[in-house]
């Protein structure tokens, strides 16, 4: 497959084309037959740009929700177990994506809400002015957990507080914003760079390949490229291709690394339970205390543990006692020392300080 290029063609053709398992993300910024049927007026009668461009319609709900299920099919298909996909859509279209894509197999992650810090005003006020967009991430399906997700780089973006599913984030205005020759707006839907950025960072790694089947200007391959990732676009009008040809090209200006790249003390090596027992840290055959009720648990030599008749990791078996979905075993089981009793944790720490992340 080639890289770093855009397809002119129609994504159901295009798509097909595409070898399966290849692509590690997916963002799709699909039509979304937002179904305007007059011109919008604002109080002092100058037109309002929306979204009325030929792309944009169908037929019948019924033609979009099969064109739809046509791309999102192949975009499952095309995605890598390990990968994911995230689809953006409004009021207008998101709930049937949503669940053509829980048929399909999809397995929803996260919906994150685009709040938009300067929408557009309901000029009618007939109705609550609409501020937000929705994002759909999900994965191949439930089986598929092995997606990436760079959950303290993300923190880290975030002023060191993780990250919630609401992001504020102003429209696409000001230089960032590609105009015509007329000086007008070149395209009604182009998204900001920073709503793709979060995608990125979040959810690819370096050189990490990323299809986008709605191509538009060239968000996604713009900030793919200022991230040091690969892209692949599809779009279908020409002057569209061209434009986002254009856009890319002329980056010279690259993110900052702070940005994106994670320090060696946030990548941590992960140290398995059984390594401690390799490493004589804690031995098979000692007890562990479960925090507050004192329940006992026996080591076993393979690094699982038991609990009166349930055998399993120390997160298991802490979730099994405290009645959690889950439990962080390491700040859950203490064991004694010196006559002290320990949080298993310290001894994870003292082995991690001797040695240094890879
Ligand atoms: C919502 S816009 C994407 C905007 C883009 N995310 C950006 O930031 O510029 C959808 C784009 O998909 C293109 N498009 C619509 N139907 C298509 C199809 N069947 N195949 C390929 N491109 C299509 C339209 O021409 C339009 O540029």
């Amino acid at each position: 497959m080639e890289l770093n290029t855009i397809i002119l063609g129609d994504c159901l053709e295009e798509l097909k084309k595409l070898q399966e398992n290849s692509v590690d993300l997916i963002f799709a910024d699909p039509p979304y037959n937002m179904q305007l049927k007059n011109n919008l007026y604002r109080p002092n009668n100058t037109k309002v740009a929306g979204v009325d461009d030929s792309w944009d319609k169908f037929a019948s709900f019924a033609d979009y929700d099969a064109f739809c299920l046509a791309w999102l099919r192949e975009c499952r298909r095309l995605v890598k177990d390990t990968g994911s996909i995230w689809v953006i859509g409004s009021y207008h279209n998101i709930f049937r994506i949503g669940a053509l894509m829980l048929n399909l197999g999809f397995w929803i992650l996260n919906e994150v809400t685009w709040h938009k810090r300067n929408p557009m005003p309901n000029f009618h006020g007939k109705r609550f002015t609409n501020a937000t967009e929705t994002l759909l991430w999900c994965s191949k399906g439930e089986a598929y957990k092995k997606y990436t997700f760079n959950y303290k780089l993300m923190k880290r973006y975030n002023g060191g507080k993780q990250m919630t599913s609401v992001w504020q984030i102003g429209l696409c205005v000001g230089a960032e914003r590609l105009k015509g020759q007329d000086g007008k707006k070149a395209h009604a839907t182009q998204k900001p760079e920073e709503l793709l950025k979060r995608v990125i960072v979040a959810t690819t790694k370096q050189n990490d390949i990323i299809l986008d089947p709605f191509f538009g200007t060239g968000t996604t391959g713009a900030v793919a490229k200022k991230l040091k990732r690969n892209f692949i676009g599809i779009e279908k009008e020409s002057s569209y291709r061209a434009l986002a040809q254009k856009r890319i090209e002329s980056i010279e200006d690259f993110f900052a690394e702070a940005d994106w790249v994670e320090d060696a003390k946030e990548k941590q090596i992960r140290v398995p339970f059984a390594r401690l027992i390799k490493e004589g840290i804690i031995k098979a055959g000692e007890l562990l205390y479960a925090r507050q009720s004192g329940a006992k648990a026996l080591v076993l030599a393979d690094g699982t543990v038991q609990y009166k008749s349930a055998r399993g990791s120390i997160h298991k078996i802490g979730a099994l006692i405290q009645e959690t979905p889950s439990c962080n075993g390491w700040q859950f089981w203490y064991i004694v020392r010196d006559h002290e009793s320990i949080l298993i944790d310290r001894l994870r720490h003292t082995y991690l300080s001797g040695h240094s992340a890879p």
